[in-house]
């Protein structure tokens, strides 16, 4: 598959790292564009791919052109491709925010998917949810999913709106889990533990936790009872959770990012 990457800031070299992993593209299929040139170079080294001296430049012949720039930066790469892109060419946008109609109407180009990845999708443990205009072709559908695919786990959904539900759960959802990381593990400092022991206990709890879960196949709140025996140590923390409103207050800023996500997308 020949691909185009407009940015290749960090998203873009993990979805680069990623397709040639998966041996979806070769290098030669490769081509970035970013306005940083020593971020180019490096990306040439590292993986022999082409570099493009401009936006317009690193179109030509890609089935599918990544857009990987910050969304601030979007209006200006609009400007540059807009109306520069073939019928038969697939445009990935991983901005967050900016809607397939944004996106449509600014590159006047009708083939557009819009995907929310996340963090972990650096080290191919990724989840992105996407959607697509209906001009996107089964062939091109089958492409973009392979493409998020190869970052981990992708979900197809049609309702555009969930993407911005999807930016409040698992987009923004590894800070939840980092901020839960770091006061645990601040936690388990103050009652004695050295540093290095806390930090290996609450990462080896956080993904043991989550493999048992997903391996299990069992509803989380039966996982939770099995840990919690009356009167027992887990109980006396639950409870302590429960009277600070622990799920109450993770709902409110469930809402409070989805709010946001919604925002900026206007
Ligand atoms: N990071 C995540 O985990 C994550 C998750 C989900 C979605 N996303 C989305 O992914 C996108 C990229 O994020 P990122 O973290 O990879 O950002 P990033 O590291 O800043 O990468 C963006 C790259 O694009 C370059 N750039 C800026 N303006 C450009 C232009 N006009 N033409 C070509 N290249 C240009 C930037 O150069 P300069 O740095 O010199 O400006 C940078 O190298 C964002 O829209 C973000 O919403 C990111």
């Amino acid at each position: 598959m020949k691909i185009a990457f407009i940015g290749g800031g960090n998203m873009g070299r993990a979805m680069l790292s990623a397709v040639l992993d998966r041996n979806l593209s070769t290098p030669g299929d490769i081509a970035v564009s970013d306005v940083s040139a020593a971020r180019l170079k490096q990306l040439e080294r590292e993986f022999g791919i082409r570099t493009a001296g401009s936006n317009p430049d690193a179109l030509s012949g890609g089935d599918v052109v990544i857009l990987a720039v910050k969304p601030q930066n979007l209006a200006d790469v609009m400007a540059e491709i807009g109306g520069l892109l073939e019928t038969g060419q697939l445009v990935l946008s991983i901005i967050a925010g900016k809607k397939l109609d944004t996106l449509r109407h600014g590159l006047g180009h009708d083939a557009v998917v819009r995907a929310m990845p996340n963090t972990p999708a650096q080290i191919g443990r990724g989840v992105t949810v996407w959607t697509a205009t209906s001009q996107v072709s089964g062939k091109q559908q089958t492409q973009a999913a392979a493409v998020l695919g190869a970052m981990g786990s992708e979900i197809y959904v049609v309702d555009e709106g969930y993407l911005d539900m999807a930016t409040a759960v698992s987009g923004s959802g590894p800070a939840y889990l980092f901020l839960f990381m770091e006061a645990l593990t601040s936690a388990a400092v103050d009652i004695g533990l050295p540093l290095d022991i806390a930090r290996e206990l609450v990462l080896e709890t956080v993904i043991g936790s989550a493999e048992f879960a997903r391996k299990s196949g069992g509803e989380l709140v039966g996982l939770r009872k099995m840990v919690t025996s009356s009167g027992g140590t887990t109980a006396a923390a639950l409870d302590v959770l429960e009277q600070g409103r622990f799920a109450g207050l993770l709902k409110n800023a469930v809402a409070a990012a989805y709010d946001k996500a919604r925002e900026l997308g206007g």
